[in-house]
């Protein structure tokens, strides 16, 4: 038996010499803080998503300098509605309440991060789905995107600077930049949620914008089976014009994300989802993981299999955890 001559444990001898070897890191900037904005006054928890609300316009303010002051790169935005229809109406009204936070929230905090907001229909329409209805009940695809476009003009005129298109229709990311582009919002950017599976992770979203829908996504997010079919959809929107593809939800899904990472010529994100965030809070609630551990670990993860950026609702905690470090 002769001793190892290679011995990559030297360079875990001490912390310091670990913290130089790292490959990667997460910083702050490169966070995503998805809010909830509900109408009305007061602001709620969701029983299902400890430590994440739906905001009043008045307390989302206040998170959104809180975000800026830790370093957060951006704010993903979600509106809870208090009437809905079937053409979700309330998405493209200057006064519904995305909109209206929006506007709010772009006024607070000027260029300290960026805003962006969730482009889809499913906050706004009675039956919860993402898209418009067909007479039969089939989500109708090219109806849905004459919704879209408008509802793009809307978020870009309160000052969304990028849309957040996760509706999954074909065609959406063409048909919103044609309509901004048209309109005098070249400058507006998009991302695309390119390789959106329909997931069980979306569980306590749910909860949050208090979806009405009945039964599921599958005739339009991708089938969780499907991993080159991620690809496509990234490469489709890439070709569509889309500033950002995305991969949702993150951590069952890296493979997807290496992929599209591997391929991609512009910026790749993911989104830690609801039932991501749930399971590491339910599980450290108990005592049974080392709540902080599992969620730093969990988005480095994400990082290192290829997302620039991430969305996780630990944004604020997880760049507030970095500037201690660098103390
Ligand atoms: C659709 C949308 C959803 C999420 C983000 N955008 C719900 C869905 O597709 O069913 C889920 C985000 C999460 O679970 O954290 N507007």
């Amino acid at each position: 038996m002769t001793n190892p001559v290679i011995r990559p444990r030297r360079l875990r001898t001490s912390g310091a010499l670990r913290r130089l070897a790292s490959e990667i890191r997460v910083h702050p900037a490169e966070l995503v803080l998805p809010m909830f904005v509900r109408e009305g006054d007061d602001s709620r928890p969701i029983g299902s998503m400890p430590g994440v609300v739906q905001h009043s316009i008045d307390s989302a303010r206040r998170a959104v300098v809180q975000a800026a002051e830790a370093g957060v790169g951006g704010i993903m935005l979600f509106g809870v509605p208090s009437r809905r229809d079937a053409t979700g109406t309330g998405a493209t009204d200057p006064s519904g309440i995305l909109n209206l936070a929006t506007r709010a929230l772009v006024d607070e905090i000027g260029d300290a991060l960026v805003v962006q907001t969730d482009l889809c229909l499913d906050e706004f329409t009675d039956h919860g789905h993402c898209g418009v209805l067909a007479a039969d009940g089939h989500v109708d695809n090219d109806a849905t995107l004459e919704r879209y476009r408008d509802m793009a003009l809307a978020q870009a005129t309160a000052g969304s600077a990028l849309l957040g298109l996760s509706g999954m229709m074909d065609g959406q990311v063409a048909a919103v930049r044609e309509a901004l582009d048209t309109n005098g919002f070249e400058d507006t950017a998009l991302l695309a949620y390119s390789a959106k599976y329909a997931s069980a992770f979306y569980g306590p979203f749910r909860e949050a914008v208090a979806s009405t829908l009945v039964g599921d996504r599958r005739t339009y997010q991708l089938d969780p089976a499907n991993r080159r079919e991620g690809v496509r959809e990234a490469q489709l929107d890439i070709d569509e014009g889309a500033d950002i593809v995305m991969v949702k939800p993150a951590g069952s899904y890296l493979d997807v994300l290496a992929d599209v990472a591997a391929m991609s010529n512009i910026p790749v994100w993911a989104y830690q989802v609801s039932g991501e965030y749930a399971m590491i809070e339910a599980a450290a609630a108990q005592g049974w993981i080392d709540r902080r551990r599992a969620v730093e670990e969990s988005v480095l993860g994400i990082r290192r299999a290829g997302a620039d950026a991430v969305l996780t609702y630990w944004a604020v905690e997880l760049a507030i955890w970095f500037k201690e470090e660098q103390a």
